[in-house]
């Protein structure tokens, strides 16, 4: 392991404000959302909208880095060059989600275990050689009657750790991603207590496997009440509670957090993103920036709708989103923004 690679890799991805572009919808979802949108699900039109994502002109102003799925780094754009290429021309780096999906866990009927690690080392290896210098992993965690479980916990930390190790050990960043789901109608407390007990499990497994804390980037849930609760907390309550439960549980050393947006309205994410940012900013020793995926994309995929002459449209929204997200990592969005 490299130390001073991993950092400097974490220090160019947020240099400036920005932060990261979670494009790595794996075939399942992929498949979801574009038939939600209306479009057909193939690998071509995966190929055609991740190609309209990376030639967004100016994305890298608030775009440090961007993560691929394993189809879309193999996947080159109509000019012939590779995804992962197009990124680093455009001054954006490229990542690489490593994790082979959240499987039912054996005997925990409404859990699950995210799997891939045998071969990591080897496929690590290749994705390095595309040009991937930081990778992805996420761990789902769902609230719920009697769960999370300590034995889902437990599994999941596990295999954070273990493939962080990996990373680490290809001077690969790992983004450590354990999501606490939105879904189901829990309170913002019940949130709060679960997230914190993740993190506090996952950080106590990373330091048994010798994990760099430097040389990772932590990608959390913001502390918000599920869908279906009746009580929705204030875009102060939720940056107060989210900022609180980091506080506890996750070390000083950790260089950056990046939230996942997890459901949220790209509005609602901006919004909890700058409070944090601004009413926070003396508590917060991390930069706090983003990985959304949906927060920055969703309004763009629907402009877009598998036409070629809605391309220039779909990356102008595209652009815009990542634009306030970027304002909000530095605690200057305002929604009268949007406009
Ligand atoms: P969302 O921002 O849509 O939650 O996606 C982030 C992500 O990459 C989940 O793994």
């Amino acid at each position: 392991m490299n130390t001073p690679i991993l950092k400097n890799t974490i220090a160019e991805i947020f240099a400036n404000g920005k932060g990261i572009l979670a494009m790595d919808e794996s075939t399942p979802t992929c498949k979801k959302r574009f038939e939600a949108a209306g479009i057909p699900q193939t690998s071509e039109m995966y190929r055609q909208y991740r190609e309209l994502l990376v030639t967004t002109s100016g994305l890298n102003e608030s775009i440090g880095g961007a993560i691929l799925f394993d189809e879309t780094i193999r996947q080159q754009t109509d000019a012939g060059e590779p995804m992962a290429k197009a990124l680093m021309k455009a001054g954006i780096i490229p990542g690489i989600k490593v994790d082979m999906g959240a499987k039912p866990l054996p005997e925990f009927p409404t859990e699950l275990v995210t799997e891939g690690l045998d071969g990591l080392r080897e496929r690590l290896a290749e994705y390095k050689t595309m040009g991937a210098r930081f990778a992805k992993w996420r761990a789902v965690i769902t609230i719920g009657e009697g769960i999370p479980t300590d034995a889902c916990i437990k599994a999941n930390v596990h295999a954070l750790a273990r493939y962080a190790g990996l990373c680490q050990e290809a001077d690969i960043v790992p983004i450590v991603e354990p999501e606490v789901l939105m879904d189901g109608n829990h309170s913002m407390q019940q949130c709060y207590n679960v997230t914190e007990k993740v993190l506090k499990a996952l950080f106590s497994e990373l330091y048994q496997f010798k994990i760099d804390l430097e040389g990772i980037i932590l990608k959390p849930n913001m502390v918000v009440a599920g869908k279906g609760c009746l009580i929705q907390n204030s875009v102060d309550e939720v940056a107060e509670a989210t900022v609180n439960c980091l506080r506890s549980a996750v070390p000083a050393s950790v260089p950056a957090i990046a939230f996942l947006s997890g459901g949220q309205s790209p509005k609602v994410a901006a919004e909890h993103l700058n409070t944090i940012n601004k009413n926070f900013k003396n508590r917060l020793p991390w930069i706090v920036a983003f990985s959304f995926a949906r927060a920055i994309q969703q309004p763009a995929l629907d402009a877009w709708k598998g036409e070629q002459s809605n391309v220039k449209e779909a990356q102008e929204i595209l652009s815009s989103r990542a634009k306030l997200a970027a304002a909000a990592r530095r605690g200057e969005y305002s929604s009268s923004m949007e406009e």
